[in-house]
């Protein structure tokens, strides 16, 4: 259904690990939609390879970066301006990892460290990325940050463990940098909040099949797959959406606002 909207576009991409990655949905989309990019990841994600095919495929450069460096943000916002030969229009940030979910650890017993690790990776990143544009002005006007989040941030889901608390802070630095970033340079971000999907971060979580059924049938639209939802972060990308900032958009199959479902309750009357 491509239809060009991204035409004349410059980006950032950051995430996509294989080809079930919403990242790796969002770059194919961006890319049929007439955008250029940029693809970053971990260092150590690249080791696998498989972002090799999907550069292929986009035309797009590589430039590793671990999102908790600011020296590797640094030299990834000022690479990907030569490249792609002026500022940028858009940048997702598709990253989550907690090692306290990694190593089994129960919410009322963190690690500490890891607890650290997994806001710096899962939140703070938005805000070193978002940072490392505003201090290069590498933004275009009206450009565009969008984060993938999770409903975790506003109602308990126990096994989502302390990557909950990362999503809250990873929502409320999206408003609060939309703020500043909106006043400066009329730059957008905004957090969409998606159905859970089979991803590589997705099935590390507990519980995961059971649950992605559960909010199948408790969303009276379905869960809402990796396609759509990168269908979704490419109208935010665009011009289409210029006045949407500092929001969190459930992308859910109307998961966020449905009580109970008749084929939920009827499980209880058996
Ligand atoms: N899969 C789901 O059910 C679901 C639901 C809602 C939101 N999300 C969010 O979507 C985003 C993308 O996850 P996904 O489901 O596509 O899984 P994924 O495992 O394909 O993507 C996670 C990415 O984070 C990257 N990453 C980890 N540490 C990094 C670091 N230090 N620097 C740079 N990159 C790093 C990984 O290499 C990987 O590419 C995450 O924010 C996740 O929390 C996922």
């Amino acid at each position: 259904m491509a239809n060009n909207i991204l035409k004349g576009k410059k980006g950032i991409i950051f995430g996509a690990l294989n080809d079930q990655s919403i990242a790796w949905k969002v770059a194919e989309q961006a890319h049929a939609e007439g955008a250029e990019f940029v693809l970053t990841n971990a260092p150590i994600a690249m080791r696998m390879g498989e972002i090799n095919k999907l550069a292929e495929k986009t035309g797009a450069e590589i430039i590793p970066a671990d999102a908790t460096s600011e020296e590797d943000l640094d030299n990834l916002i000022t690479k990907s301006m030569e490249i792609l030969g002026g500022k940028i229009d858009f940048v997702l940030h598709s990253i989550g990892m907690s090692p306290n979910v990694r190593k089994g650890k129960h919410y009322t017993e963190l690690n500490y460290k890891f607890y650290a690790q997994t806001l710096d990776v899962s939140a703070e990143s938005l805000h070193k990325t978002v940072a490392a544009c505003y201090k290069h002005d590498a933004i275009n006007e009206w450009g565009s940050v969008v984060a993938l989040t999770y409903i975790a941030a506003q109602r308990i889901f126990p096994d989502y463990n302390d990557m909950a608390d990362a999503k809250s802070l990873l929502e409320s630095i999206s408003r609060s940098f939309g703020y500043h970033y909106g006043i400066k340079k009329k730059v957008r971000i905004n957090t969409v909040s998606q159905s859970p999907t089979v991803t590589t971060a997705g099935a590390g979580i507990k519980g995961f099949n059971e649950f992605i059924n559960f909010s199948e049938k408790m969303s009276p639209l379905g869960n809402a797959p990796g396609e759509a939802c990168a269908d979704y972060c490419i109208s935010l990308f665009s011009d289409y959406t210029r006045y949407v900032t500092m929001q969190n958009l459930f992308h859910d199959g109307g998961f966020s606002n449905t009580g109970v479902t008749q084929e939920v309750i009827e499980k209880f009357g058996e």
